[in-house]
């Protein structure tokens, strides 16, 4: 079992942003290695509580082996199950904050057999829970070149979409592509090597979000989030991508939009429909982090609380 090291990004102010209450309820829906539930954990009193979820396997082991708290539990699922899960805790309505942490972690990306790093040679995978679903290795086998395409376009924002969808093609009549390493030096060859990125840094990010659905992960559970905090309640979340920030900052801006008022018409302020949400605020990573964590580079804060 691989269970190396996840720096948290931007620790302290995602904590900070969950505004955190000695005797709240917290959920980390990215437990990855519990980076922020600990940060959470070392926040809260004996009454506060953290319900932690991941759909990785490993990372519930490891959280079951290295967190012994009576105030921590974790469940193994995608967090879009989030309601499914809080009800069984009678916890609708009263959870006082949620953080996620999106994408992959450090021991996912670390770990040559997960298959979601073009540096490392490995089994095609990109699955973040191996119990369930396909490996990038056979969709990309039964995926048509226009479906391949489209996928890393749209997911990736890679110019050479089509150009690569084909090259893949091409490579499997006459062999699959099984390997990340495989994978790799075919977008290589389209893409080219001028650029600061590894060349198929969007082509691998497009696949993985795809095999693992997740902005259709993330736009679902945000739709939950406003039935499930409690007043005050704060969501604390950080992307790393501008696709999945967009999800973000548009599901922030649709609630926290007052309605507007029919014009002319008197309306009593206790009458008035307030809107459910309002934005904290958008944060990035400070000068020290960026030098200290890459990953840091691309990430987005957002908080935001319900009224
Ligand atoms: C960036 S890591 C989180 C790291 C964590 N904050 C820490 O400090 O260790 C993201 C984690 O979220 C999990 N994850 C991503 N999408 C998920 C989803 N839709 N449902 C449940 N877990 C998910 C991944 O398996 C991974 O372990």
């Amino acid at each position: 079992m691989n269970y190396s090291h996840h720096n948290p990004v931007m620790f302290n102010e995602s904590i900070e942003g969950l505004n955190i209450k000695t005797d709240g309820i917290y959920v980390d829906a990215t437990f990855g290695r519990g980076g922020h539930t600990s940060g959470i954990l070392n926040s809260i009193g004996i009454s506060g509580r953290v319900i932690a979820i991941d759909r990785d396997i490993e990372a519930v082991e490891y959280a079951k082996k290295h967190i012994k708290d009576d105030r921590f539990e974790i469940f193994h699922s995608a967090f879009d199950n989030i309601t499914d899960i809080l009800d069984k805790l009678s916890l609708i309505g009263k959870v006082d904050g949620v953080l996620m942490d999106l994408g992959v972690s450090s021991p996912q990306l670390d770990n040559s057999d997960r298959g979601f790093s073009f540096n490392k040679d490995g089994p095609l995978d990109m699955r973040m829970d191996r119990t369930r679903g396909v490996s990038a290795a056979e969709w990309l086998s039964s995926a048509s070149e226009a479906e391949i395409a489209d996928v890393i376009y749209m997911f990736g924002e890679e110019k050479k979409s089509r150009k690569i969808a084909n090259a893949i093609k091409r490579h499997q009549k006459d062999s699959d592509i099984k390997t990340t390493a495989q994978l790799a030096n075919i977008i290589s060859r389209i893409v080219g090597g001028h650029q600061k990125k590894h060349p198929a840094t969007r082509s691998f990010q497009a696949i993985r979000i795809f095999i693992n659905q997740e902005l259709t992960q993330l736009t679902d559970t945000l739709e939950q989030m406003l039935n499930l905090l409690a007043q005050g309640g704060r969501i604390s979340l950080i992307s790393f991508h501008s696709i999945e920030d967009r999800i973000v900052k548009r599901f922030i801006q649709k609630h926290s939009k007052q309605k507007s008022l029919p014009k002319g018409l008197p309306v009593m302020d206790s009458k008035l429909e307030r809107a459910p949400l309002i934005s904290i605020g958008k944060y990035f990573a400070t000068k020290s982090e960026l030098d200290d964590n890459v990953r840091s580079r691309s990430a987005i804060l957002r908080v935001a609380e319900k009224c």
